[in-house]
């Protein structure tokens, strides 16, 4: 087994190059070039690591899944489990604090409120550091340390900042993140602080951030761990790997995903085009992105789009994505107006005929209220895939009886503000209310047991 496991590795890896994504540039980088968007024409960069010849799809499978049981801290990785499809050769020194492995569930309630059958949500907020993050992150410290980086750094709005203080504290590098000021929960700067980081807070927003974390990855002591980095997007594409393996390989009709920065969905719908060029997967599900009312972007360049005559991502010109200077959502993960990797994730729609929508804020906090009522709970800008799919069903772009799975990318405790504050009736956007429409208001009751009884038959009426 031993034997052939080494030789299936053998066909995959060591084939990997870093390729410009725009038609007719023809930029090809080295692994090792500490790049992030193309030096010929400033476009992005994708990893491209097909394998040298095919080995058959069942083998592969069967590899995997010989790893559930193995101790080794490889295979214990929801991410390097999957590493004949990481662009690393076998002596990588992974650093990896056990990513991945993350629970998906059905959620009888979200899928009744949304009008499915069937609903089951894909929690990527069960990772080390709470968020979908951490699938990248062990991937993108894996190279800074590879490459000799003395300092790892980002732009963020709280997750990616955690996350990468966690890994870079693992990896003994110098972590340095960059937050728009008063913008981020108290949950995620307290990540932050707590595994060491230099931790900056900048007046500005969130793109402001990332405008200086692209000045400061020229400076050669400096690796920059934004989605913009393509190894970022190598690690969380293997979530699409596990989710279908946790599928028995039976592809969903339907993903749906929040959509902030662009990294993670365009990570979902590469890993599913490569699982469909080696023959994993027979189709595509349809990759639907899901963005906050008050900064979506991406969401209005989709409904101008003419469908009809099959538009190509790669050939829109730059200015086709009008920023939204003022981003405003009490969903902060997500408060983007200018998202760094819409030309891919807008791609990977367009390829497996998704759609791409936004949601009120109303919408999000009543989805999240009942995401938490099935037991499962989520920060706000996850909410966003149920407040989503029920749109999308409304408007006949998702069927109640298709298999739907919705990506949950941060865990409930992530902002226990915003919860309080809906469960209480004080939610709001600047002068705008948020109704606490399934509020759950905590009672004040006698330290008795004859009040806690009469409490509860009050509730159960
Ligand atoms: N959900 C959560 C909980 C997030 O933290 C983010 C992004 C998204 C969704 C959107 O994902 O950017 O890949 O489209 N958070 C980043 C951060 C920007 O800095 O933590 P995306």
């Amino acid at each position: 087994m031993a034997e052939k496991s080494a030789a299936i590795a053998e066909k995959f890896t060591g084939k990997a190059a870093q390729v410009c994504i725009m038609p007719g540039c023809g930029g090809v980088f080295g692994l090792n070039e500490r790049v992030y968007v193309c030096r010929r024409c400033g476009g992005p960069l994708e990893i491209e690591c097909r394998p040298a010849e095919t080995t058959s799809a069942g083998e592969l499978r069967k590899l995997w899944e010989s790893r559930a049981l193995s101790q080794g801290p490889r295979d214990r990785s929801g991410v390097w489990r999957y590493r004949e499809l990481l662009p690393f050769d076998e002596s990588a020194r992974c650093v990896t604090l056990f990513e991945g492995n993350t629970p998906l569930y059905d959620a009888p309630r979200s899928a009744q409120y949304a009008g499915l059958g069937n609903l089951r949500l894909k929690h990527q907020g069960c990772n080390p550091t709470g968020s979908f993050k951490d699938t990248g992150m062990t991937v993108a410290v894996t190279q800074a340390a590879a490459l000799g980086a003395r300092t790892v750094v980002c732009a963020s709005t709280g997750n990616t900042a955690a996350s990468l203080a966690a890994y870079a504290a693992r990896a003994g590098l110098q972590a340095a993140i960059l937050l728009p000021r008063g913008q981020i929960t108290a949950s995620k700067l307290a990540q932050s602080i707590d595994y060491g980081a230099a931790v900056f807070e900048l007046e500005g927003n969130f793109d402001d951030c990332m405008r200086l974390i692209q000045e400061l990855g020229d400076d050669p002591s400096i690796y920059v761990a934004n989605s913009i980095n393509p190894f970022r997007i190598e690690g969380q594409k293997t979530v699409a790997f596990e989710l279908m393996a946790q599928c028995g390989w039976r592809v969903p009709d339907q993903i749906v995903v929040p959509g902030g920065n662009m990294g993670n969905s365009s990570a979902l719908g590469k890993g599913f085009e490569e699982m469909l060029a080696i023959g994993l997967v027979d189709r595509l599900p349809k990759l639907n992105i899901i963005q906050a009312e008050g900064t979506a972007p991406l969401a209005k360049l989709f409904a101008e789009l003419d469908l009809k005559v099959a538009p190509d991502a790669s050939r829109l010109p730059e200015s086709a994505l009008a920023a939204v200077e003022h981003p405003r959502t009490l969903a902060t993960a997500i408060k983007i107006g200018a998202p760094v990797s819409w030309r891919k994730s807008l791609r990977a729609v367009l390829r497996s005929r998704g759609q791409i929508i936004s949601v009120s804020e109303q919408e999000i906090a009543d989805a999240k209220a009942m995401i938490g009522r099935d037991g499962v709970g989520c920060e706000p800008a996850s909410a966003t895939t149920v407040a989503g799919i029920r749109r999308l069903v409304a408007a006949g772009h998702i069927r109640g009886d298709e298999s739907v799975v919705g990506v949950l990318t941060g865990h409930v405790l992530k902002d226990p503000d915003y919860v309080n504050q809906y469960h209480h009736g004080t939610l709001a956007l600047e002068n705008t209310k948020i109704a606490g429409t399934f509020a759950n208001v905590p009672q004040r009751v006698a330290a008795n047991k004859a009040a806690v009884l009469e409490s509860l038959e009050k509730r159960r009426q």
